[in-house]
């Protein structure tokens, strides 16, 4: 029977002496590790790098065991400070290692070699055709391209026979967080790949002075900060043109009575994808339900539906019926003679007998952006809560420099510019406006 010794040392990872650091609990669940994929993630300073370079040597007795490690450019790589300084740092006092400053390789004794590279250029991936590694690290990886990772993935290879052979082909990653990616293949969709995601957190690293690390944080903004403090992937980056906090709450109670001026409409952006492997997170179709009156704006609902072209169809007819036949429908329609033929269809055969009508967009979605962020800030706009809301506020203050999507944006912007008569003739806007 085997007793709590022989079982802690069955679950201590695998070490190497060339490693100065005594791994913390979560580097070990790091190197214990033996997905393919892995990512270490989340707060700065919760010894991640570290890390990288404690995984990339567990195999260095192994002879012939090639491994890479990379960041962006070359001066992240090989700045005083960063991960290749720790690592020649870590092997300045091991003599029977051989570092070549030129080519960024270090030679073991078993023959076995750890490499550092850095993919800048577009073309840069290009470089490791051909070669062949059981371990490949990413430092900062939110800041590598996507292509380039997938493609170096298929560079890790070993041969069916020999010492390597008995290797663990592993791929891993550190960074802190940031809403690309990244997050989508390691927090998102871990679960169902196998990939694994080990959090860190500041407080985890024994070599670090977490208090007054976390002193040094508090001068970034609040988005920033949540994501090197907290290790907080979903704290999302704020855009320039709306600022949450100028966004008037109201609960449904609260809506005044309205005159007899006052407009509706329900207006759609349209999007006919669903996620797919190849696309997992393509636009949103929306639908908002504005109102207006006396020159303030009443979002009242948001409806948003992200599936093939049927089951938008029935969704909009749904909401249609819902909202009643006194709501305008309006859509966003597509340039050209497809976007008639849509419209035509949704007139006569998903909400026949509803005011319905297409509207073509002009200008870019900034500028149509701007009426209504102006109002926003004017404190013209009032949002009547519903569960939809947070993650509207999101899109909204992470546009339109960091949102991944701009289809509430969008939405939201043609409901304003349809009811605010903007883009019409003078005299029909005084029309609608009086
Ligand atoms: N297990 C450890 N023991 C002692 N010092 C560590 C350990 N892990 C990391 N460190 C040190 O803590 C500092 C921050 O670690 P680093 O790996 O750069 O963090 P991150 O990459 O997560 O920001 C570095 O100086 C590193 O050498
Ligand atoms: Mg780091």
């Amino acid at each position: 029977m085997a007793d709590w010794e022989s079982i802690l040392a069955f679950l201590q990872p695998k070490d190497s002496p060339y490693c100065p650091e005594t791994p913390s609990l979560t580097q070990k669940v790091f190197l214990r590790t033996y997905a393919m994929e892995g990512l270490f993630g989340g707060a700065a300073g919760g010894g991640k790098s570290s890390a990288l370079l404690m995984s990339a040597l567990q195999y260095v007795d192994v002879p012939n065991y090639s491994a890479i490690i990379f960041r962006r450019t070359y001066a992240d790589l090989a700045l005083p400070g960063a991960i290749m300084d720790r690592f020649t740092t870590w092997i300045a006092n091991a003599d029977d290692v051989s570092w070549n400053g030129s080519l960024y390789v270090a030679t073991f004794p078993s023959g076995a070699r750890i490499s550092f590279g850095y993919l800048n250029n577009s073309q840069d991936y290009l470089r490791y055709k051909g070669a062949e590694f059981q371990f490949i690290g990413m430092d900062e990886v939110t800041e590598i391209r996507e292509h380039d990772y997938r493609y170096l993935f298929s560079r890790l290879r070993r041969p069916a026979t020999g010492p390597v052979s008995q290797v663990p082909l592993r791929m891993r990653c550190a960074s802190n967080p940031a809403p690309n990616w990244v997050r989508q293949r390691f927090i998102v969709e871990a679960e169902t790949t196998g990939r694994v995601f080990v959090p860190s957190l500041l407080t985890d690293n024994p070599g670090i002075d977490a208090e007054s690390y976390r002193q040094s944080l508090q001068a970034l903004d609040p988005v920033e900060r949540k994501r090197l403090e907290e290790g907080d992937w979903w704290s999302t980056t704020l855009g320039t043109m709306f600022d949450r906090e100028s966004v008037v709450l109201l609960e449904n109670e609260e809506l005044p009575t309205l005159t007899p001026k006052a407009k509706a409409v329900r207006f759609w952006d349209l999007a006919a994808s669903e996620p797919s492997p190849a696309y997992p997170d393509p636009d949103w179709t929306v639908g908002t339900l504005m109102l207006f009156d006396q020159g303030i704006a009443y979002v009242l609902d948001v409806k948003k539906i992200r599936h093939r072209g049927e089951k938008v169809e029935q969704f909009i007819a749904q909401t249609a019926y819902e909202d009643g036949a006194s709501v305008p429908i309006r859509m966003e329609q597509e340039p050209g003679s497809a976007g008639k033929a849509l419209i035509n269809q949704y007139a006569r055969f998903v909400v026949p007998g509803f005011d319905i009508m297409g509207i073509r967009s002009t200008g870019d979605k900034v500028t149509r952006a701007r009426p209504f962020a102006a109002a926003i800030a004017n404190g013209n706009v009032r949002v009547v809560r519903g569960t939809w809301l947070t993650d509207w506020l999101d899109e909204f203050s992470a546009f339109p420099e960091a949102c991944p999507h701009d289809d509430q944006v969008d939405s939201a912007t043609g409901a304003f510019s349809f009811l605010t008569g903007l883009g019409l003739p003078q005299r029909k806007r005084a029309a609608i406006l009086a």
